[in-house]
């Protein structure tokens, strides 16, 4: 089967990876692909932005390709399913209509209470002076979000009214662009944050091995949100008994209610947690797998990827079950100076080519001039290993960073020992 992957990051990087060893796959193409995804074996980019949907109707035809599986949000949300779907071509991930999971977090928490499913309070707002009348009601913490899609940076988890009101001002002054014209308060959950992600075929499905992110940019979870600074899996603090209730109460329920609203939903679906003492709530939907989670659980991944997603967008997935490897993996990112807010884009990076069996470097903003590969995004790379203990994969990694010189570039030094301190 020839597959392709779109879009361009580290999650593409890892997944067109991962395809490319499965023995039904004769060969990738990435739509565009990084200078990480160019040089592996079977794998070839192709250039066509993650977002043009009509030029990757026309590679797909051109290139006769038989499964294209969707790394990031934006063209989900924009409908590549439903086009792909209507030029008879194999697809796989939710239509536009349940994508907007993720692609509006109003319409997120609207299913969220009409469906029962663990969350956190919330109320809609689209002006500021009724943000200004519910915050003089409601004092002490909340988080604000933008509506619509901001990168994972459209989140203020505010201490105090004052700073929920300036949040919410600058969003609903369009900050955030259309993304922050209708925002979402919600009450502040306290707890460890965990990762559950699933492959879904419109009825059944799998779960991948939990993960742990790390989104905020600075060691000791300081600084700004982030799309992901490193992630591991497993994550910390679930055990089976606690990834059975996930299951349970969270991820059956989701599916359950997409397919009562009229969504059968097929593709990656991510649940973001928050194990609070009250039990598992759900912080938000992402329509898609997570990045860096996918580095770490493509590392973890026994089973065929390519014979998942085939099964997967036919409605096929009843029975399937998952092997992963029962090692600890886990990812670092190296991002570029600057992230989130303006990275500095065109700095060489050096030592990529040093061989090392314990760990894979994948890559995001990535581009090749003149045999040079440099930095051209803000997540540059993510380094990730496989170890016995997380203690191993951890130093694994950090040894091969310390190899690799990206001029300002700048990693977390904590990634997989949380809470601070207490593993150190
Ligand atoms: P989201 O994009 O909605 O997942 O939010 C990004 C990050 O903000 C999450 O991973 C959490 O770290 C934090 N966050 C979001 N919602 C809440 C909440 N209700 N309580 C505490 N932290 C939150
Ligand atoms: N790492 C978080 C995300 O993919 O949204």
């Amino acid at each position: 089967m020839k597959i392709l992957i779109v879009g361009s990051g580290g999650r593409e990087h890892a997944l067109a990876w991962k395809a490319a060893q499965s023995a039904l796959a004769s060969e990738v193409l990435v739509a565009p692909g990084n200078a990480g995804t160019a040089r592996e074996t079977k794998v070839r980019n192709c250039p066509v932005e993650a977002t043009d949907i009509t030029a990757l109707i026309g590679l797909a035809r051109r290139e006769r390709v038989d499964l294209t599986i969707v790394g990031p949000e934006a063209p989900l949300v924009a409908g590549i399913v439903d086009r792909f779907t209507e030029e008879g071509l194999a697809c796989l991930g939710p239509t536009a209509a349940a994508a907007r999971l993720e692609g509006s977090k109003s319409f997120a928490k609207a299913f969220l209470s009409r469906h029962g499913i663990p969350t956190a309070r919330h109320e809609t707002f689209t002006d500021v002076a009724a943000v200004t009348r519910y915050l003089k009601d409601h004092p002490g913490a909340h988080v604000v979000k933008a509506d619509g899609l901001a990168s994972g940076k459209g989140v203020v988890v505010a201490e105090d009214a004052a700073a929920a009101l300036a949040a919410a001002t600058s969003m609903l002054n369009g900050e955030f662009g259309e993304a922050g014209r209708r925002i979402v308060i919600e009450e502040r959950l306290m707890g460890v944050e965990a990762s559950f992600i699933v492959l879904a075929d419109g009825q059944d499905y799998v779960a991948f091995p939990t993960s742990e992110d790390h989104k905020r940019r600075d060691d000791g979870d300081l600084g700004p949100n982030t799309g992901g600074m490193g992630a591991f899996s497993p994550a910390s603090a679930v055990d089976a008994a606690l990834e059975g209730q996930i299951r349970r109460e969270i991820i059956e329920p989701t599916l359950r209610g997409l397919r009562a609203d009229g969504h059968h939903y097929r593709g990656f679906l991510y649940a973001g947690l928050m194990l609070t003492a009250d039990g598992p709530k759900v912080l938000e939907y992402n329509c898609r797998f997570g990045d860096p989670e996918t580095q770490p659980i493509m590392m973890r991944l026994r089973s065929d990827l390519v014979a998942l997603a085939h099964a997967a967008v036919r409605g096929e997935l009843a029975g399937a079950t998952l092997e992963i490897d029962p090692q600890p993996a886990l990812c670092v990112v190296l991002a570029a100076r600057g992230y989130p807010a303006a990275p500095r884009s065109g700095d060489a990076i050096i030592g990529l080519d040093a061989a090392d069996p314990k760990t894979k470097v994948f890559h995001a903003g990535t581009c090749e001039t003149g045999g040079q590969v440099r930095s051209c995004g803000g997540r540059v790379l993510g380094v990730t290993g496989l170890g016995t203990t997380l203690e191993e994969a951890r130093a694994h990694v950090y040894r091969r960073l310390g190899t690799i010189a990206l001029e300002g570039g700048i990693y977390r030094n904590d990634i997989g020992r949380r809470p601070y301190g207490a593993r150190s």
